[in-house]
């Protein structure tokens, strides 16, 4: 039997409510699998945590992390501490932290989801988003002087290095040759940022060399927003910068109906430091503490999670449960336009892994 240790970190907003929810999952999962078992165990860190100890999680945390084999996080964010406080004392803390270099946004339209694309069959949108995750945009270089002065300066240096573009190129078309259509596009900027994003294209066709069943193109990150609109069937897998694909894929989680269903891995490929698994919702405090928040985008991030332990039955049998539930509109919550509550979702995602197993198989 496998015992998998799982750090949860529900964090701020509907984080406390998604997290939970999830564990539930978890535990009826194995209620149906007596070969799988998880050990929880729950990190308070978030803004709370701030309030009383003024940092967002302790010097001695990514050590606590490490010991895990995989966490469950829920969102970043609180109403009375500046964002990129919060942002970078907890979730970019962990991801860098953690070398969690490669961010992956499986995007599809569910069963009984509504896209806004009026032309789009469910199958014409099948998109896996890589997002480099440690560096680019957001690699935290750059200062700001002689501020409230009319010559302050702010920056925010884009760093890319060989080995960040080359590693997150290689997953990229590892990734896509796994998948059936073997279809990558490289987005990038590189008519205007004529230095880092040169050294992406380059790189690129350097990697594809590598992986000749790989059909590649590469497209102008603004060009891709109006492909995604207007030609979703031509994308399949997707690599784009930190800032980038942070964008795309709420453009990607809203064409696919909302952004309460997206997930996301921040996965350490090399499996030295443990993956984490979040819904890319975020803290959504308009909606927290009333039930309202939907559950499924850390339910498919669970899924991810699975699929990176290797247990593909027990992923497997989580997203047919998923697809069940999405296609049912009763159990809609309220950003897919329904009346369902979280606790609704989630009753009825346990039952079906409890004492419907079957029919879910069949
Ligand atoms: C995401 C989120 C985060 C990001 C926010 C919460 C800072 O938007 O995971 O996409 O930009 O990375
Ligand atoms: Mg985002």
């Amino acid at each position: 039997m496998k015992t998998y240790c799982i750090a949860l970190v529900p964090g701020d907003g509907i984080g406390k409510e998604v997290i939970p929810a999830g564990q539930r999952i978890l535990d009826a999962l194995t209620s149906a699998e007596p070969s799988l078992h998880f050990r929880f165990e729950h990190f308070d860190w978030g803004g709370d945590y701030y309030r009383r100890h003024g940092v967002m999680m302790p010097s001695e945390g990514l050590d606590a992390l490490r010991k895990h084999d995989a966490i469950l996080f829920g969102s970043a964010g609180d109403p009375n501490i500046p964002d990129h406080i919060t942002l970078w004392g907890l979730r970019l803390k962990i991801c860098q932290g953690l070398d969690q270099y490669a961010n992956i946004r499986p995007t599809r339209i569910l069963p009984g989801i509504d896209t806004p694309l009026k032309h789009c069959k469910p199958e014409d949108l099948n998109w896996m988003i890589v997002r480099e995750n440690t560096e680019g945009e957001y690699s935290g270089v750059g200062g700001r002087t002689h501020q409230g002065h009319p010559l302050e300066v702010a920056t925010d240096l884009s760093v890319m290095t060989r080995a960040g573009v080359e590693r997150i190129l290689r997953f990229a078309f590892r990734l896509a040759q796994a998948r059936p259509r073997k279809l990558l596009t490289v987005i990038t900027k590189s008519n205007a940022q004529r230095h880092a994003m040169v050294m992406w294209d380059e790189i690129a066709a350097q990697v594809a060399a590598e992986f000749p069943e790989v059909h590649w193109d590469k497209e102008l990150v603004d060009a891709a927003t109006a492909r995604m609109v207007n030609r979703p069937a031509s994308l399949d897998t997707i690599v784009a910068t930190n800032l980038h694909a942070d964008i795309l894929s709420d453009l990607a989680a809203a064409l696919a109906g909302s952004l309460g269903i997206a997930p996301t891995a921040n996965l350490n490929p090399e499996r030295v430091y443990p993956s984490m698994f979040e819904p890319i919702h975020g803290s959504a405090f308009d909606i927290m503490g009333k039930g309202l928040a939907n559950p499924i985008g850390t339910f498919w991030s669970i899924v991810l999670m699975l699929e990176h332990l290797g247990e593909t039955s027990a992923a497997h049998r989580l997203m047919l449960a998923i697809e069940h539930v999405t296609a049912n509109p009763r159990l809609h919550t309220r950003d897919l336009g329904g009346n369902a509550t979280t606790p609704d979702v989630t009753e009825a995602m346990c039952a079906l892994l409890t004492a419907r197993t079957h029919r879910i198989h069949a």
